[in-house]
Protein backbone atom coordinates (compact mmCIF):
# COMPACT_ATOMS: atom_id res chain seq x y z
CA UNK A 1 0.00 0.00 0.00
CA UNK A 2 1.51 3.36 -0.93
CA UNK A 3 1.94 5.66 2.04
CA UNK A 4 1.16 8.48 0.10
CA UNK A 5 -2.51 7.29 -1.01
CA UNK A 6 -5.39 9.61 1.04
CA UNK A 7 -9.16 9.72 0.38
CA UNK A 8 -11.55 12.06 0.76
CA UNK A 9 -15.02 12.67 0.12
CA UNK A 10 -15.71 13.81 -3.21
CA UNK A 11 -18.22 16.10 -2.32
CA UNK A 12 -18.13 18.21 0.51
CA UNK A 13 -21.24 18.71 2.40
CA UNK A 14 -22.76 15.60 1.37
CA UNK A 15 -23.76 13.55 4.42
CA UNK A 16 -24.25 9.57 4.19
CA UNK A 17 -27.28 8.83 6.02
CA UNK A 18 -26.14 5.89 7.66
CA UNK A 19 -29.58 4.76 8.96
CA UNK A 20 -30.95 4.19 5.62
CA UNK A 21 -26.98 3.34 4.13
CA UNK A 22 -26.60 0.40 6.29
CA UNK A 23 -30.34 -1.21 5.94
CA UNK A 24 -29.45 -1.40 1.79
CA UNK A 25 -26.31 -2.62 1.89
CA UNK A 26 -25.20 -5.89 0.81
CA UNK A 27 -21.84 -7.58 -0.19
CA UNK A 28 -21.29 -7.27 -3.41
CA UNK A 29 -19.14 -9.49 -5.96
CA UNK A 30 -16.57 -7.65 -8.18
CA UNK A 31 -17.29 -5.59 -10.67
CA UNK A 32 -15.47 -7.47 -13.69
CA UNK A 33 -15.06 -10.64 -12.11
CA UNK A 34 -11.32 -10.57 -10.84
CA UNK A 35 -12.62 -12.12 -7.50
CA UNK A 36 -12.05 -15.64 -9.58
CA UNK A 37 -8.97 -17.49 -10.92
CA UNK A 38 -6.46 -15.66 -11.80
CA UNK A 39 -5.18 -16.89 -15.38
CA UNK A 40 -1.02 -17.42 -16.21
CA UNK A 41 -0.60 -13.48 -17.53
CA UNK A 42 -3.13 -11.91 -15.58
CA UNK A 43 -1.49 -8.98 -13.37
CA UNK A 44 -1.82 -9.53 -9.70
CA UNK A 45 -4.20 -6.74 -8.03
CA UNK A 46 -3.01 -4.62 -5.68
CA UNK A 47 -6.06 -4.27 -3.40
CA UNK A 48 -6.45 -0.84 -1.73
CA UNK A 49 -8.80 -0.26 1.37
CA UNK A 50 -10.76 2.70 0.12
CA UNK A 51 -13.11 3.33 2.46
CA UNK A 52 -16.17 1.54 4.36
CA UNK A 53 -19.39 0.88 2.18
CA UNK A 54 -21.63 3.57 3.89
CA UNK A 55 -19.26 6.32 3.67
CA UNK A 56 -19.86 6.88 -0.13
CA UNK A 57 -22.63 8.21 -0.12
CA UNK A 58 -25.92 6.94 -2.61
CA UNK A 59 -25.41 8.77 -6.06
CA UNK A 60 -21.98 10.10 -4.65
CA UNK A 61 -18.59 9.17 -5.10
CA UNK A 62 -15.59 9.38 -2.63
CA UNK A 63 -11.89 9.93 -4.00
CA UNK A 64 -8.43 8.46 -3.78
CA UNK A 65 -6.38 11.09 -4.16
CA UNK A 66 -2.91 10.36 -5.99
CA UNK A 67 0.35 11.92 -7.75
CA UNK A 68 0.14 12.06 -11.23
CA UNK A 69 3.15 10.24 -11.40
CA UNK A 70 0.99 7.66 -9.36
CA UNK A 71 -1.45 7.38 -12.40
CA UNK A 72 -4.10 10.55 -10.77
CA UNK A 73 -6.90 10.76 -8.63
CA UNK A 74 -9.59 7.71 -8.31
CA UNK A 75 -12.85 8.27 -8.02
CA UNK A 76 -15.22 5.07 -6.12
CA UNK A 77 -19.07 5.78 -7.13
CA UNK A 78 -21.90 3.67 -5.65
CA UNK A 79 -25.34 4.04 -7.68
CA UNK A 80 -29.02 3.89 -6.40
CA UNK A 81 -28.49 0.38 -6.73
CA UNK A 82 -25.85 0.23 -4.18
CA UNK A 83 -23.29 -1.32 -7.51
CA UNK A 84 -19.84 0.68 -6.65
CA UNK A 85 -17.40 1.34 -9.49
CA UNK A 86 -14.22 2.77 -9.50
CA UNK A 87 -12.94 4.96 -12.23
CA UNK A 88 -9.61 7.69 -13.08
CA UNK A 89 -11.28 10.74 -11.83
CA UNK A 90 -10.86 12.54 -15.37
CA UNK A 91 -12.82 12.55 -18.25
CA UNK A 92 -12.30 11.57 -21.36
CA UNK A 93 -12.83 14.86 -22.55
CA UNK A 94 -11.05 17.42 -21.20
CA UNK A 95 -9.82 15.99 -18.00
CA UNK A 96 -12.72 17.35 -15.47
CA UNK A 97 -13.52 15.96 -12.21
CA UNK A 98 -15.67 12.95 -12.77
CA UNK A 99 -15.90 12.46 -8.98
CA UNK A 100 -17.82 15.84 -8.86
CA UNK A 101 -20.55 14.53 -11.79
CA UNK A 102 -24.12 13.31 -11.41
CA UNK A 103 -24.28 9.54 -11.11
CA UNK A 104 -27.41 7.90 -13.07
CA UNK A 105 -28.08 4.35 -13.53
CA UNK A 106 -24.90 3.26 -14.18
CA UNK A 107 -23.58 6.33 -16.01
CA UNK A 108 -22.21 9.39 -14.44
CA UNK A 109 -22.71 13.16 -16.20
CA UNK A 110 -19.26 14.66 -16.34
CA UNK A 111 -19.59 18.50 -14.23
CA UNK A 112 -17.81 20.13 -17.13
CA UNK A 113 -19.21 19.63 -20.48
CA UNK A 114 -22.01 17.11 -19.77
CA UNK A 115 -20.36 13.83 -21.36
CA UNK A 116 -21.92 10.71 -20.06
CA UNK A 117 -19.41 8.30 -18.82
CA UNK A 118 -20.69 4.46 -18.69
CA UNK A 119 -19.44 3.64 -15.10
CA UNK A 120 -18.67 -0.05 -15.63
CA UNK A 121 -16.14 0.48 -18.89
CA UNK A 122 -14.94 3.98 -18.80
CA UNK A 123 -17.02 4.73 -22.13
CA UNK A 124 -17.63 7.89 -23.34
CA UNK A 125 -21.74 7.14 -23.98
CA UNK A 126 -22.49 8.52 -28.42
CA UNK A 127 -22.10 10.52 -29.99
CA UNK A 128 -19.01 11.21 -27.98
CA UNK A 129 -15.65 9.41 -28.29
CA UNK A 130 -13.13 8.65 -25.47
CA UNK A 131 -12.79 6.39 -22.54
CA UNK A 132 -11.04 6.77 -18.95
CA UNK A 133 -9.81 4.15 -17.27
CA UNK A 134 -11.69 1.75 -15.34
CA UNK A 135 -10.65 0.06 -12.17
CA UNK A 136 -11.54 -3.54 -10.68
CA UNK A 137 -13.27 -2.55 -7.33
CA UNK A 138 -14.61 -5.05 -4.79
CA UNK A 139 -16.57 -4.99 -1.47
CA UNK A 140 -15.16 -7.34 1.05
CA UNK A 141 -17.47 -7.24 4.48
CA UNK A 142 -18.21 -3.83 4.32
CA UNK A 143 -15.05 -2.88 3.25
CA UNK A 144 -14.42 -1.02 -0.34
CA UNK A 145 -11.27 -1.92 -2.32
CA UNK A 146 -10.26 -0.74 -5.44
CA UNK A 147 -7.42 -2.69 -7.84
CA UNK A 148 -4.56 -0.19 -8.29
CA UNK A 149 -2.25 -2.05 -9.90
S1 LIG B 1 -14.30 17.60 -19.47
FE1 LIG B 1 -15.92 16.19 -19.18
S2 LIG B 1 -17.38 16.68 -20.65
FE2 LIG B 1 -15.75 18.06 -21.01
Amino acid sequence: MNANITVIPAKAGIQTDSATASSTVRELSTVDGLGSRLRMNDKIPSWFQVCKFDEIPVLGARVVERSESEGGNVAVFRNSENVVFALLDKCPHKGGPLSQGIVFGERVACPLHNWSIELRSGEAVAPDVGCTKRFAVKVDNGDVFVDLA
